[in-house]
């Protein structure tokens, strides 16, 4: 099994230490100006988005979807796993118009693509879910440290001790930038709600244009079920001893709400107690998370 190795702090933001190694190399990556780059704090949407993004490249041709595993048709910046080709190998291959997949935070997003004015598509969900989908994540992913216990992990999320550092400043600081910079911000459970009109969003934002059947097929390739058993969106070919699959799938259950199958009531409590002080003064607005 890759070791599970404690995270290493880089300018304050705790990440996993593979991935921390990735950084130096990062520094040389040049964005150009038609990349497309989805960002998210992790267990956001981002697998859901990028193969919706994929598709509206495509065209709407599922084949052409099928030519590698969703990680390799959208190169994800700082990845680097033992035995498996890094990020930005994986990127040197990869012609443009290009999509790009990171969850930095904005201390160690390469300023490249903020220089390039590269648009960005962000998915925001609801803290809850995120910390529930996140331990689950820990759990099999295995460059992650030892979650612990729920309730461990769960203080550890609150503490921003978590790979990629807290989510409350993460959904805040790109909500900020969304208003200087062209950002199309969108929230999970609005995607759940009506993928359509998501998609549709998404276009727009793209000055793109698909056929309405196209984008009906879409919705429906991209709906959780048909993710969950397409290889090549579901991560099932990385090694096992990398993700494994039997501890907990990475298309795990795809839902809203599925926190309160894990929240306690006194862990709600002090949750919301804490969310809103976190979050407040800030006019981003989840939903099912309170
Ligand atoms: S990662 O590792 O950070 O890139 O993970 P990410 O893709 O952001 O998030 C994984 C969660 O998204 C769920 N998922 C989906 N939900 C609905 N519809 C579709 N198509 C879909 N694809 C992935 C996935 O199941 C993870 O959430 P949980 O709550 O764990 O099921």
């Amino acid at each position: 099994d890759t070791p599970r190795l404690p995270l290493e702090y880089v300018k304050g933001i705790p990440l996993i230490k593979y991935f921390a190694d990735a950084l130096g190399p990062l520094q040389n990556f040049q964005a150009q100006p038609d990349d497309l780059l989805i960002s998210t704090y992790p267990k956001s949407g981002t697998t859901w988005v990028s193969e919706i993004l994929d598709l509206i490249y495509q065209g709407g041709d599922l084949k052409k979807c099928q030519r590698a595993p969703i990680f390799i048709r959208v190169p994800f910046l700082e990845f680097k796993v033992p035995g498996v080709p890094t990020g930005l190998e994986v990127l040197n291959d990869t012609p443009a118009p290009r999509l790009l997949k990171t969850h930095l935070p904005l201390a160690l997003l390469p300023q490249t693509l903020l220089d390039q004015k590269v648009k960005m598509v962000y998915v925001a969900r609801n803290a809850k879910d995120v910390a529930v989908s996140y331990y689950h994540f820990y759990r099999m992913a295995k460059v992650h440290p030892d979650p612990g216990t729920w309730e461990d992990f769960l203080e550890k999320f609150m503490a921003g001790e978590v790979s990629y550092g807290s989510w409350y400043q993460h959904v805040q600081e790109w909500w900020e930038l969304s208003h200087t910079h062209p950002v199309l911000y969108l929230f999970y459970e609005d995607i759940q709600e009506n993928p359509k009109r998501e998609i549709q969003k998404i276009l727009e934002f793209l000055g793109r244009s698909l056929p309405d059947e196209t984008v009906d097929h879409i919705v429906q390739h991209t709906s959780f079920k048909e993710m969950k058993k397409n290889t090549m969106a579901n991560y099932t070919t990385i090694p096992t001893e990398v993700m494994d699959h039997n501890i907990s799938a990475f298309m795990r259950k795809g839902i809203a709400g599925d926190w309160k199958t894990m929240f306690t009531v006194a862990q709600n409590e002090c949750f919301e107690a804490d969310y809103a002080k976190k979050m407040a003064g800030c006019n981003l607005h989840f939903r099912s998370e309170l």
